[in-house]
C-alpha cells in the first residue's frame, strides 16, 4: 500500500499545540512550526478507523483493558526489540512524562538528587525541580569522531558518588540529538548506578523510531543488573503520530521496585487505561508495520535533505544527525549569535518555530532542535527561509 507522507495537513485551529499556541510562545503567528515533538503526518489509517468504530458504539462508560491490549504489547516488544516482558511487569501509564513524575514521587523525598544528562529533553529538568527535588548534571560530550555525543561514564562514577543522588533519568534513545546508545555504555550505566544504588528511568519512546544502521536496546535487556535496577517507560505515541490520545506503558523486572510502584499507582489509580489509549495501541501495535517503515523511510530521507542543505547552503550551521527519531540537533554557534539573537533570526527573519536549545539545558545554548516529522516541501520552505536569514546578517 501506498501512504503520501508528502500531503500537507493543516494542523492550524484543530487546537495542535504545535500551531496553536504560537503567539503565546513565539510572540506571533506566521511562523512555520517545527518544533513540539509531534509530526505532520496523518495517523495511521487503522488506528484511526478503531477509533471510529469504537466511538460510533452509543455508550462511553467505563472500561476494561481487554487481555488483546496487554498481548499487542508483548508481542510488539518481541517482534520488534526482542525483548520478552512477563505480563506481570507489565502496567498502563497515562503518559511519560506523568511516570516520571510518579517515580520521582515514589521513590525519593523532597531534596533527593537526581541525576540528569544534557542537553536533554526538557521535563527530564523541570520535573525534578517541580518536585522539589535536585538537579545535579552528568553532561554529554560531543565526539567530534562519531559526529554525535556520548555519555561521560568515568564523569558519572564521580557523581553518584560524591552527589549520593537516588535517581537517574535516561532518555534511550536521547532526545533531542536522537543518540541510540551502545549497549556497552548501558551496560557501564547499570554497574555504576547499582553500585551506588541509583534507580534508573529509562525513557524509551522514541525506541521504536530507530533509523537505519543501528539497534536499541531495551534497558532491562542489557544485564539482569539492568533490568534489577530499573523502571522502564514506553509508548506507540511518538512513532505512530497519536500523542494526544495518552497512551504509555511501563516494565519493571524486579519484584520489590514492582510491588512498590505498582502498589503506588494503584493506590492513586493512575494506572487506569482510557478506552481510546487501548484501542488505539492495539491498532497501531497490530496492524501498522507497513506503514511505520514507509514512515521511517521518509523521516531517513527528511533527515538526509535537511543535512545536506544545511552543508551546502548554510555556513554556520551544523546539524547533529540523528541515529533515532525525527528530531534534528542543531549547533548553530558557528553563526557566532547570543541566543536571543539566534531565536530572533529564527523566529523574525526566517519565520520559523524551532525550540530553543537552551531549555534543554547546560550545553544547549547555540543549538535549536528541528522536527523534521513533516512533508519534504516544508522542510524545503523551511531551509531556503533559514538560507536568506543567515545571508541577510552579512
Ligand atoms: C524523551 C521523551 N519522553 C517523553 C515525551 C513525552 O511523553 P508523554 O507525551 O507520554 O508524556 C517526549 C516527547 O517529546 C520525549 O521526547
Amino acid at each position: 500500500m501506498g501512504y503520501c507522507f508528502d500531503k500537507i495537513v493543516d494542523r492550524r485551529g484543530s487546537g495542535a499545540i504545535m500551531t496553536d499556541c504560537l503567539r503565546e510562545r513565539y510572540g506571533r503567528e506566521d511562523l512555520l512550526a517545527l518544533w513540539i515533538a509531534d509530526m505532520y503526518f496523518e495517523t495511521p489509517d487503522p488506528i484511526r478507523k478503531a477509533l471510529e468504530m469504537r466511538l460510533d458504539h452509543q455508550v462511553y462508560g467505563y472500561a476494561v483493558a481487554p487481555e488483546s491490549y496487554w498481548q499487542s504489547i508483548l508481542d510488539w516488544e518481541r517482534r520488534i526489540h526482542g525483548w520478552t516482558i512477563s505480563r506481570e511487569t507489565l502496567t498502563f501509564i497515562p503518559g511519560i512524562v506523568r511516570g516520571i513524575a510518579f517515580v520521582l514521587q515514589c521513590f525519593t523525598e523532597p531534596g533527593d538528587k537526581v541525576v540528569v544528562q544534557p542537553p536533554v529533553y526538557m521535563p527530564f529538568l523541570n520535573l525534578p525541580r517541580a518536585n522539589s527535588r535536585q538537579i545535579v548534571y552528568n553532561p554529554l560530550v560531543f565526539d567530534e569522531a562519531a559526529g554525535t555525543y556520548r555519555m561521560d561514564l568515568d564523569n558519572l562514577e564521580t557523581v553518584c558518588r560524591t552527589e549520593k543522588p537516588k535517581v537517574l533519568i535516561l532518555s534511550n534513545p536521547h532526545n533531542p540529538a536522537g543518540i541510540v546508545w551502545p549497549a556497552t555504555d548501558l551496560a557501564r550505566l547499570a554497574d555504576i548506578c547499582q553500585r551506588y544504588s541509583v534507580l534508573v528511568i529509562s525513557d524509551e519512546i522514541h525506541a521504536d523510531m530507530v533509523l537505519s544502521g543501528s539497534i536499541h536496546h531495551p534497558f532491562p535487556t542489557i544485564s539482569a543488573t539492568a533490568a534489577g535496577i530499573s523502571v522502564t517507560f514506553a509508548a506507540p505515541s511518538k512513532t505512530f503520530n497519536m500523542a494526544g490520545i495518552v497512551s504509555s506503558f511501563c516494565v519493571v523486572p524486579n519484584p520489590e521496585l514492582r510491588k512498590r510502584f505498582f502498589g503506588y499507582l494503584e493506590a492513586n489509580e493512575l494506572n487506569a487505561p482510557m478506552f481510546l489509549s487501548t484501542v488505539a495501541t492495539e491498532a497501531a501495535f497490530t496492524q501498522c508495520d507497513a506503514w511505520r517503515c514507509a514512515m521511517l523511510s521518509y523521516v531517513e530521507e527528511n533527515v538526509s535533505f535537511v543535512c545536506d542543505y544545511l552543508r551546502d547552503h548554510v555556513p554556520g550551521i551544523v546539524a547533529v544527525r540523528p541515529q533515532a527519531s525525527f528530531l534534528i540537533w542543531l549547533d548553530c554557534r558557528g553563526l557566532g549569535l547570543a541566543q536571543d539573537a539566534l531565536i530572533d533570526l529564527f523566529v523574525n527573519r526566517a519565520r520559523l518555530a524551532l525550540n530553543d536549545g537552551v531549555a534543554f539545558g547546560p550545553g544547549g545554548e547555540g543549538y535549536m532542535r528541528l522536527n523534521v516529522g513533516a512533508p519534504r516541501a516544508m522542510l524545503s520552505e523551511a531551509m531556503s527561509r533559514l538560507e536568506q536569514a543567515v545571508q541577510s546578517l552579512k
